[in-house]
């Protein structure tokens, strides 16, 4: 039974959704919404670092947080109720939650008989397993379920998936946040494809590598120095040092605004200094 409720795109400026928005790199996104007159709403589960920066932000322009987790659709729900009666439907979703967990990071890069370690891929858990695919996978499948919906029955919108390096050749250590990027960038086609008629675009941005919370312990040794991982990914990375979260912004502004990008759906940049053009040789 096809929903005959029509959605019209309004007038006033673009209604933005960002989860995971209270995270080093979607709180830079959401600034620059802000600061561009965009009405943005801040999904996350985290309060006070959400509230924190609503409070910054507000001084800038139209924001508003809605604490919500993208693994309970119930509060996802509430959040597009309470998004859509405050500010409208949803004009550009971006699906920024993720991250990694240590029970499915193993300690050694590569399997060695002759070592005894006390994290090798045979010992990691499920739960952490389960956790990863979720929170990056499961998590934006759901949100994009609950705030396509109003945006495919209007017939405009853009919606941006955060895919990773990880999606076009896995990283050592962390299979199941490699995985669960690779099901993004995959999940990603499917949506352009499935809302192309309805002129919903659905692109992603792979970053590279961006000193964050998330592989703050991957990166950096206790005293801040360079970890042996962090050296490795600096010398396969042409322009020898890691991004800063603001040189996102650029992509996103191209794949989020009609007038520069309407015939683009379904792909995936990366913006990671070259990382995934070099094979290391
Ligand atoms: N940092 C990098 O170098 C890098 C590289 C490639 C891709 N990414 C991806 O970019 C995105 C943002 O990463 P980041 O480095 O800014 O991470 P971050 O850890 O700084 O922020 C993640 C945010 O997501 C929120 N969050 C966690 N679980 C949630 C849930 N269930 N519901 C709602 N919000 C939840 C956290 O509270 C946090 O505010 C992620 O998808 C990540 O996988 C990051």
């Amino acid at each position: 039974m096809v929903e005959k409720k029509v959605y019209k795109k309004e007038n006033s400026s673009e209604v933005v959704v960002i989860t995971g928005a209270a995270g080093v790199l979607c709180s830079v996104i959401a600034r620059d919404f802000v600061r561009c007159g965009k009405k943005v709403a801040l999904v996350d589960v985290n309060e006070a670092s959400t509230l924190a920066l609503e409070k910054e932000l507000s001084q800038l322009g139209t924001v508003k947080s809605y604490i919500a987790s993208v693994l309970d659709k119930e509060s996802l729900i509430i959040a597009q109720e309470n998004i859509t009666k405050d500010f409208g439907v949803c004009d550009i979703l971006i699906n920024g939650a993720g991250g990694n967990n240590v029970h499915a990071t193993t300690s050694d890069e590569i399997f060695d008989p002759n070592l005894e370690s006390d994290k090798d891929f045979f010992k990691l858990l499920e739960s952490g397993v389960d956790f990863v695919f979720d929170l990056n996978f499961k998590g934006a499948f759901l949100t994009t379920q609950v705030f396509s919906k109003q945006m495919a029955l209007r017939g405009s919108g853009s919606i941006i998936n955060i895919s990773s390096m990880n999606a076009y050749q896995p990283l050592t250590k962390i299979p199941a946040y490699s995985a669960a990027k690779a099901a993004i960038s995959n999940f990603t086609q499917w949506l352009a494809v499935y809302f192309a008629k309805a002129k919903l675009r659905v692109n992603a941005i792979a970053p590279g590598f961006f000193a964050t919370n998330q592989n703050k312990t991957l990166l950096f040794n206790p005293d801040g120095s360079l970890t042996p991982r962090s050296l490795k990914i600096i010398s396969k990375t042409p322009m020898n040092r890691f991004g800063e979260p603001s040189e996102l912004l650029g992509a996103i502004r191209f794949l989020t605004d009609d007038s520069q990008s309407s015939f683009i759906t379904g792909i995936v940049i990366p913006i990671d200094g070259g990382f995934s053009a070099y094979s290391g040789v």
